[in-house]
């Protein structure tokens, strides 16, 4: 069988080498990345280039509703398959690959995809975990080393990073994002797309990354997964698009819709998303998979009357492959042949997924990924669990710490280990733990037992289940705390709480486990409570009643190590809360760049927007953590007290280490507009820095703004920064800033 594309492979294969990510400007190996894409799509047919537009998945647990025409290798010897997701190892991969290559009439590779969300097998804290420790490095390289685990096993793409906003914890999927702000989000999404995508995706141990959802997603109503969104265009443009924007400047490969509409309007079939914003101003040249059977559900949105209908609209919006739907493959080809669909809509798609492959080096070595060899020495190395401990000690908010409980003495004579997530390895890992195994996980109690003294006594009871109501094992819990010094008090969810189409009405610590936590605090012991949750959790009364509060997340294979790091002071707590944390699901959405509304809140003030049984605030809000030791911040300083349109303006802080401990800060920058011609946030976070500061040292911190980080979408939509009256604050947390104020002016205006 005559190779078409391999006689290219062979004259240009020396040219090709690392390409810009797809956004990015055509190098002269883009250029002949084009060449060959236009010569290989010049002789494939119709259903050819429709079975690169298609996807299904096998070798691995359904993420979705299975939709029966999976795993069929006869579609695949047909030309009828361009990608599989969930089918990973060298061999298994190499396998279908040499069908691919050696059995059709085009021998184009596949490209293999799978969920890599934190973590292949030495799992990460979970996103939005690993975005509580704002160390952008460091969550870059949990991503790269990510990438180096996947691609050893034969994976070229990964469903990652998503980078979807959400201010509404009910949602289980919060947990895979990196919270509600646009600002932490976009570094975050820049930090992981750069992580997987490493320097060159030719390279054999870069895989091409997927921003997602696309868009909205995280705005379901009622939290619950899936809902309608229904949001303004300057909200989705000003707090949901801007992380994906991000992701396309880092040159991100792919796309992957939302299942959810946003006004009406389905994201797989909505062309405002997906041919105007990305693929028109924001100029992206990968391509966009649909969210699983997103395609063939535009029946159920009921904007399709059938998946032939489902077809023409997502193809018509700019949707390029199809995951798992089969709507493409059954009905473009007629589409295209009855005049319904032009053909250069099914070109431009196909040229999308083949530059990919391009990209990725596939062509040119379609088994660079199968490496048995590469896949024993790399999964699990002991340098990817060291960073996996280093980024989730990190990870860790410190709460509370009432009378310096923490950190407590490894001298410690009696400690009581307490609770249902005490000894658990499994939740640790969270969800979406692609192939992480919970007995390599270290539990807390592993952790604890590690760090201590010989001489010290650990009594470890589970107390009860993370649900249900037995409290069975709470006389034997309270016994052990009796006998202790000190107690180590570990609850929360079940990492399976968490994630996809895990949304929850109530989102208290579940089953008895407040219970436990009563009735440990009645023994007066000293105790820490260790919290583990996918998304936050509400504890109004643990927060008022206990003295030392961790937010620990689910921090991933070194989780216990992390956490007990932290417990015994080896590493002094510097994450800081992504998320607000609500005092009640009540409160929900609950977020530090709200409006300041009509009638601002005003203590006396009847008339004002308030609610009469809790709070505006939040438990813990956004920006919020603690240290072991102290900061404190001196008056800001800027340059100038106006500034013309891209004319900097210095932001200047003086940050002292009061306390006993070297530490780790992140001081935070943000801005107000005080008048525009729409509302406008009462603070916008615009930057950040962390920093080690040691015990008695002053850190002088500088930030730089410009009217570019000013801008927002104004009464006409356009995106602009409007002259005027701000105000800059830097701070510990959102809610703890120094403030000062700046007029923005026209360029040569005096005022
Ligand atoms: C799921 C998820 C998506 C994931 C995909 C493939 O339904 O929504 O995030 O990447 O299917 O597993």
């Amino acid at each position: 069988m005559k190779k078409h594309y391999l006689f290219f492979t062979g004259l240009l294969a020396l040219a090709v080498s690392c390409s810009q990510g797809p956004s990015g400007s055509m190098s002269d190996s883009d250029l002949n990345i084009e060449r060959r894409v236009d010569s290989v799509l010049a002789k494939m047919t119709l259903e050819e280039k429709v079975g690169q537009m298609n996807q299904i998945s096998t070798g691995g647990a359904a993420t979705g509703p299975v939709l029966g025409n999976n795993n069929d290798m006869t579609d695949l010897r047909a030309g009828k398959i361009g990608s599989i997701l969930n089918l990973v190892g060298a061999e298994r991969t190499r396998e279908a690959q040499e069908i691919a290559v050696n059995e059709t009439r085009m021998g184009i590779p596949l490209i293999f995809g799978l969920d890599v969300i934190h973590g292949y097998r030495t799992i990460f804290p979970t996103p939005l975990g690993e975005s509580a420790s704002w160390d952008t490095v460091g969550i870059k390289e949990s991503a790269r080393i990510a990438a180096i685990e996947a691609s050893a096993q034969g994976v070229h793409w990964t469903f990652a990073p998503m980078v979807d906003i959400s201010r509404d914890p009910r949602w289980g999927r919060i947990m895979e994002g990196a919270g509600e702000d646009p600002f932490l989000g976009s570094m975050i999404a820049r930090a992981r797309v750069e992580g997987f995508q490493g320097k060159s995706l030719t390279d054999n141990n870069t895989i091409v990354a997927c921003a997602k959802h696309y868009a909205a997603y995280g705005a379901a109503e009622g939290g619950r997964d899936y809902n309608t969104v229904d949001i303004s265009m300057r909200t989705l443009n000003d707090i949901y698009l801007p992380p994906f924007h991000a992701a396309v400047e880092a040159g991100v490969g792919t796309f992957m819709n939302s299942f959810n509409e946003i006004a009406g309007i389905p994201s797989t079939g909505n062309e405002y998303l997906l041919r105007d914003k990305l693929k028109g101003e924001w100029g992206f040249k990968g391509f966009v998979v649909s969210d699983w059977n997103s395609i063939g559900e535009l029946v159920n949105h009921g904007v399709a009357a059938d998946e032939e209908e489902a077809a023409e609209i997502a193809i018509k919006a700019g949707s390029d492959m199809d995951m798992v739907s089969g709507s493409y493959l059954e009905n473009l080809p007629r589409l295209v042949k009855d005049g319904v669909v032009d053909e250069k809509l099914i070109d431009d798609a196909v040229r999308r997924i083949l530059r990919i492959k391009f990209q990725l080096g596939l062509f040119d070595d379609p088994y660079k990924y199968c490496s048995v060899e590469r896949e024993n020495e790399l999964l699990l190395h002991p340098s990817h669990r060291e960073h996996a401990r280093d980024i989730a000690r990190k990870s860790i908010v410190l709460l509370k710490n009432e009378g310096q409980v923490l950190p407590v003495s490894k001298k410690t004579r009696t400690l009581a280990v307490i609770g249902p997530l005490a000894d658990s390895k499994k939740d640790l890992l969270c969800t979406w733990t692609a192939k992480g195994q919970p007995d390599e996980a270290v539990s807390l109690l592993d952790g604890i037992k590690k760090k201590v003294d010989d001489g010290t006594r650990i009594l470890y009871e589970k107390g009860c289940d993370i649900t249900g109501d037995s409290k069975a094992g709470f006389a034997s819990a309270l016994s052990a705390a009796r006998r202790a010094d000190i107690v180590i008090l570990a609850v929360g969810e079940a990492g399976d709480m968490s994630g996809e189409a895990h949304s929850r009405a109530y989102i208290g610590i579940p089953g008895v486990q407040p219970d436990l936590i009563k009735e440990i605090q009645k023994t007066g012991k000293p105790v820490v409570v260790v919290l583990m949750n996918g998304r936050p959790v509400t504890f109004e009364w643990t927060a008022k009643n206990m003295p030392a509060i961790l937010e620990t997340w689910f921090l991933g294979t070194e989780g216990g190590d992390a956490i007990a790091d932290v417990l015994f002071g080896d590493y002094n707590p510097s994450g800081k809360l992504p998320v607000s944390i609500p005092v009640t699901v009540g409160q929900i959405p609950v977020y530090y760049n709200h409006k300041n509304t009509g009638r601002p809140f005003e203590k006396g003030e009847f008339f004002t927007s308030r609610y009469l049984d809790i709070p505006n605030e939040p438990l813990y809000p956004f920006g919020y953590g603690l240290s072991y030791t102290t900061f404190k911040y001196s008056d800001i300083s800027l340059n100038k007290t106006k500034i013309a349109f891209s004319e900097p303006l210095i932001v200047k802080v003086k940050v002292t280490n009061t306390g006993e401990y070297d530490g780790e800060e992140v001081v935070q920058l943000y801005t107000r507009d005080m008048v525009a011609s729409v509302t406008r946030p009462v603070k916008e976070l615009k930057g950040f820095k962390k920093v080690m500061i040691e015990k008695g040292e002053t850190a002088e911190i500088s930030f730089e703004l410009t009217s570019d980080d000013l801008r927002f979408y104004n009464d006409k939509m356009d995106f602009v920064a409007e002259p005027g009256d701000f105000k800059v604050f830097v701070g510990t947390s959102s809610d703890n800033v120094k403030e000062a104020s700046f007029k923005l002016i026209e360029n040569g205006s005096k005022d």
